[in-house]
């Protein structure tokens, strides 16, 4: 999680809800040996971000590796999917736009968000993709990466 996810919601309801401990930190990890945005990035078959905010996927589209998140996601090889979530005007700004293009050039899976009311009230493309659509596409990558490996 970064700090920013943080902020909305705490690690400890995430590692309650699926038992397993949450990355916040790139410079602590659980064993004290291993670099732990390596360890996860060797460890990962697919890696998931939702939501991907507009920051974020800057970031990513720039190579920029300043927390667990974006220094995981540098190191990685397996299939990225990537699930943003933003008011409309964000989700429309060229530099947006741009960066997704790029995450895309980048073979990174985009799961579009929908359109309807955003958390801010306004109206129009930016709410997050429903959870079961974002588990079919995860779902596909790892299906096609074990027919891969086979
Ligand atoms: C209540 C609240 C909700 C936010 N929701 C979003 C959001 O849905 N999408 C987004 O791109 N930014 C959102 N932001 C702004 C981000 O928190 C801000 O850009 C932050 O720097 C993102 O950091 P991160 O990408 O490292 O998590 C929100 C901010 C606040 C205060």
């Amino acid at each position: 999680m970064t700090d920013a996810a943080q902020k909305l919601v705490g690690p400890l309801t995430f590692t309650a809800l699926t038992g397993r401990p949450v990355a916040t930190d790139p410079y602590t990890n659980e064993t004290g040996v291993h670099v732990e945005h390596i360890r996860l990035a060797d460890f990962a078959d697919v890696v998931v971000i939702a939501p991907a905010t507009g920051n974020v996927i800057g970031k990513l589209a720039n190579g920029i590796a300043d927390d667990v998140l974006t220094s995981t996601l540098l190191a990685v090889t397996c299939p990225v999917i990537v699930a943003p979530a933003m008011n409309v005007r964000m989700w429309e700004h060229p530099a947006v736009r741009r960066n997704v293009a790029t995450l895309r050039e980048f073979g990174y899976e985009i799961v579009e968000p929908d359109a309807g009311f955003l958390a801010c009230g306004d109206v129009g493309k930016g709410r997050l993709a429903p959870p079961e659509q974002i588990l079919a596409r995860v779902r596909a990558r790892l299906a096609a990466s074990d027919r891969k490996r086979s």
